[in-house]
């Protein structure tokens, strides 16, 4: 093994790419690293420091997501150190703001307390919508610690929950950047930027106004970014818990790029999406892929064919209301010749059936008129 290419992780000496990051040479060694601000694919930004480690002959502990492999560093991730440090930081976040799960008192009745508060704030008797499915919440139960090591900061922004899609729990945020990023730098949608200073500094849209009156699109790749309660879909906060739905793999719908989806799933119906995190989309969806699944369970949803009588849908076997359609349309073509009829297919079917399509109008219309709304 060339020396000049290895550092040591926790006593193994491991190979590593020019530019790789000290944590993408661990989670590519199976070494575990807790990370909170850290977002796939984007620039670090090191804002949580939950990720620290030791290495030796440096005079602080370093963020692992933000600083470079170096040929001969000996790293260690679980020192006593650094998992000190971690405890604080955790500790710190679970006091700001209503951190109310992990972080039960040995009091009963600053227990009950907390419940109320929530009770009065978010109209539920459930502690928090991502219990069980939080990220803060892990890593106060990985290193056994609760949110009494500090003063309780309250905080200072009501939620919002003016839009049709997405609440914002600005009680829960841990200001970790992960949405910003993911709409900015993932998106590319430039909705929400970090807003005021210091202790105030609050996640805004467009001026600090609701969500729905900025430049956001809804597409929800903020909700998937959160790794606390602070953004959740509208229609699952205290609807839904985690370990009560399966997760279906399938390929979204509506347009021809093929997303792939993991459709969320309890009692055989589907209620959340979240994108799947290979090709094409990365975990990236649009609005319609992410929020549009309504209609899967609707009781409106067409089960057999319609044909129209004096103003009037009427339900048909498939065999009569085909020949209906032969019917009508050889009619057309032997009166008015075959460009009078005109064939437009969708992005909602694959392109094998819109193959079929086409080679439908060509070969059996004879006509060319064929088009497609996602031909550009
Ligand atoms: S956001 Fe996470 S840490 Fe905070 S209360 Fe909810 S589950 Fe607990
Ligand atoms: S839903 Fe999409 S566009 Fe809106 S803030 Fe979140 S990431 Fe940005
Ligand atoms: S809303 Fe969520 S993702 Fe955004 S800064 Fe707050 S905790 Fe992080
Ligand atoms: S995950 Fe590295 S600083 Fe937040």
């Amino acid at each position: 093994m060339n020396t000049a290419q290895t550092l040591t992780i926790n006593g193994m000496e491991l190979a590593f790419e020019p530019g790789e990051t000290i944590l993408q040479v661990a989670r590519r060694n199976q070494i575990d690293i807790p990370t909170l601000c850290h977002l796939k694919g984007t620039t670090p930004t090191g804002a949580c420091r939950i990720c620290v480690v030791e290495v030796e002959r440096a005079r602080t502990l370093l963020a692992a997501c933000a600083t470079p492999a170096g040929p001969g560093m000996v790293v260690r991730t679980e020192s006593p150190a650094v998992v000190a440090a971690r405890k604080q930081i955790i500790q710190l976040m679970l006091s700001s703001g209503n951190h109310n799960c992990a972080v039960r008192g040995s009091d009963d009745a600053e227990w009950t307390a907390f419940q109320l508060k929530v009770q009065t704030e978010d109209g539920s008797d459930e502690l928090c919508p991502v219990w069980g499915d939080c990220r803060l919440q892990d890593l106060a139960y990985r290193y056994q610690v609760t949110g009494e090591a500090f003063p309780a900061t309250p905080s200072q922004y009501p939620m919002e929950t003016v839009n049709p899609f997405i609440v914002r729990d600005f009680s829960r945020c841990i200001s970790c950047g992960r949405c910003v990023q993911a709409c900015c730098d993932v998106q590319v949608n430039n909705a929400i930027s970090f807003g005021y200073r210091g202790p105030h500094s609050k996640i805004i849209a467009a001026g600090d106004r609701p969500l729905k009156d900025s430049d956001c699109v809804f597409c929800g790749e903020c909700v998937q970014a959160c790794p606390v309660g602070a953004l959740v879909e509208k229609d699952v906060r205290y609807k839904v818990r985690p370990w009560e739905t399966r997760k279906v793999r399938t390929t979204c719908s509506y347009c021809g790029v093929g997303c792939q989806i993991d459709l969320h799933v309890k009692d055989n119906h589907v209620v959340k999406v979240t994108g799947a995190g290979i090709a094409p989309n990365h975990g990236s969806l649009c609005v319609k892929g992410r929020f549009g699944y309504h209609f899967i369970g609707s009781d409106r949803r067409l089960t057999t064919p319609m044909i129209k009588e004096n103003g009037q849908h009427r339900p048909a076997s498939w065999d009569e209301a085909l020949d209906l359609v032969a019917e009508k349309l050889g009619h057309v073509r032997d009166t008015h010749g075959a460009d009078a009829i005109g064939l437009l297919t969708s992005a909602r079917i694959t392109n094998e059936e819109n193959y079929i399509a086409q080679k439908f109008a060509r070969a059996v219309l004879k006509t060319n008129n064929v088009d497609h709304c996602a031909r550009l």
